[in-house]
């Protein structure tokens, strides 16, 4: 059992996408195991796109992604990193293919609607540094 962040970004807080978005995780069988709806200070962005920084598109990413509230995310199943990342598409809006999140709702590398863990190692660290321990449940379906 494996364990991915995922994040709506302000740009699928405020077109309503969230519910859209839970709704195809839920419908795979991904388990929800922790969420909550946050303002995200520039630390915290700073700190997520810390593998960026050096990137000429760092400072619009943490001006983005700190513009509005996002729905942070944690959930669980077999192969959570990869199955997230093919249902999200890829994040080039012209790589996205139709029936992907971004392939259905994205046409801007940065507004690009969804951030998910891309390896078990930034899984692990995105998900501490999101969530603290008692926020990220463990419990087993029983019905
Ligand atoms: P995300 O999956 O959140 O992880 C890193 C983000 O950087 C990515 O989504 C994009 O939103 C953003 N990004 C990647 N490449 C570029 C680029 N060339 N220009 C602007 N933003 C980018």
């Amino acid at each position: 059992m494996q364990k991915t962040f995922i994040m709506v970004k302000p740009d699928g807080v405020q077109r309503g996408l969230i519910g859209e978005i839970v709704r195809r995780f839920e419908s795979k069988g991904l388990q929800l195991v922790g969420a909550k709806l946050m303002n995200v200070s520039r630390e915290l962005a700073e700190q997520h796109y810390a593998e960026h920084s050096e990137k000429p598109f760092f400072g619009e990413l943490v001006d983005f992604i700190t513009s509005g509230p996002v729905f942070a995310m944690v959930w669980q199943g077999n192969d959570a990193i990869a199955i997230s990342r093919l249902m999200m598409g890829k994040t080039k809006p012209v790589d996205a293919a139709p029936g992907t999140i971004r392939g259905d709702y994205a046409l801007s590398v940065t507004n690009n609607i969804i951030h998910g863990s891309d390896s078990p190692e930034n899984a692990e660290r995105e998900i501490s540094l999101w969530f603290t321990a008692g926020d990220v449940l463990s419990f087993e379906k029983t019905i």
